[in-house]
């Protein structure tokens, strides 16, 4: 595993992180605490460090998975979690941005996570109109001298909302997660030179293009009634899979395994700290974790060498 500091924060993070939205049960099949447990252990085996969640993958489940599994390890543990949404059942959630709801939310996740601290607290893609209320972030500092929350972070819900990253200094943020993958090239224009400029810690989440960069997938690929994917525009999904045919011809180097390269792609850019890869499996933890043994150059940055 290779590691790097988060922004300003002094965080030492993997650059292949855990995403845990599947966790929830909304990507076609739900999970059992055993197979988080698995998964879990075997990232860590592997050297992972890092692991994103939210309030709202499941009613807290997602968090309570990854606490019943971390309890004895809570320290070695960077967990980042989310607030402003209420789950209520399979894609439907509500939103509950004001300071009283969100301070509400972090106690659960606290509890939930079996925890007394979070190390990355993030605005969970909300609207700049709930972005911008002073009182919210006010509170969020007091939690942050109280010690439950060590770092804040935005995770902006269009990749191109400078509004929101230019202004994470001023609201105490010290990193920006941001969607980032080969099919999706947006925060290279705005959002990260604002993060570079401001050395806020980058993480690329969605970085699989949700799973359709894997390459398994082909064109007119269809997922069942319970997996997000299912909802996606088919139009888009078919255009999609079409690039990756392209991309995977004319980009992945022979016998080198297309997650891989499309997660050590996002890692080549310069801004980006690391990457979250939402896994369902020990097997794709483990193929994901290899991806930061890739030594992959991108022309667009030739500067920046996954092997630092
Ligand atoms: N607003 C927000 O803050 C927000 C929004 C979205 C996501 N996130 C975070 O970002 C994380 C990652 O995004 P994502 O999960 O939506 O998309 P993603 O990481 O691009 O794709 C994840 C999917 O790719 C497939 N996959 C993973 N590893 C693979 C491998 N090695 N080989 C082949 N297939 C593989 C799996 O699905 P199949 O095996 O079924 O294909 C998995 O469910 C989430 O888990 C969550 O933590 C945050």
């Amino acid at each position: 595993m290779k590691y790097r500091t988060l922004g300003k924060t002094n965080l030492t993070v993997s650059v292949i992180g855990i995403g845990t939205w599947q966790f929830g049960g909304e990507w076609g099949k739900s999970f059992s605490q055993p197979e988080v447990d698995q998964i879990i252990g075997r990232a860590k085996e592997l050297g992972i460090n890092l692991i994103d969640t939210a309030e709202c993958y499941g009613d807290h489940l997602s968090e309570q998975m990854i606490g019943h599994a971390i309890k004895r390890e809570r320290t070695e543990w960077i967990v980042a979690t989310k607030f402003g949404h209420k789950f209520h059942g399979y894609r439907n959630r509500t939103n509950h941005w004001s300071a009283q709801e969100v301070l509400d939310q972090l106690e659960d996740s606290l509890r939930a996570l079996q925890t007394d601290y979070i190390d990355l607290y993030q605005f969970h893609s909300g609207s700049d109109e709930y972005f911008d209320q002073d009182e919210l972030w006010t509170m969020l500092d007091k939690q942050k001298q109280a010690g439950k929350i060590r770092h804040l972070g935005i995770s902006i819900g269009f990749n191109d909302n400078l509004h929101q990253t230019d202004a994470a200094t001023r609201v105490g943020a010290e990193a920006i997660q941001v969607v980032y993958n080969r099919l999706d090239q947006t925060p290279e224009e705005r959002v990260f030179p604002s993060c570079i400029r401001q050395n806020l810690g980058v993480l690329a989440r969605v970085p699989l293009a949700s799973g359709y960069l894997s390459g398994k997938y082909k064109p007119g690929a269809t997922f069942a009634e319970n997996d997000v994917r299912h909802h996606h525009n088919q139009a888009q999904t078919l255009e999609k899979l079409r690039r990756v045919e392209e991309i995977k011809r004319t980009e992945v180097p022979e016998g080198v395994d297309m997650a891989q390269w499309a997660l050590a792609w996002c890692l080549a850019h310069p801004a980006v700290t690391c990457v979250i890869p939402g896994c369902k499996d020990v097997a794709q933890v483990e193929a994901n974790a290899k991806a930061a043994e890739l030594d992959l150059v991108r022309d667009d940055h030739p500067q920046a060498r996954l092997h630092l």
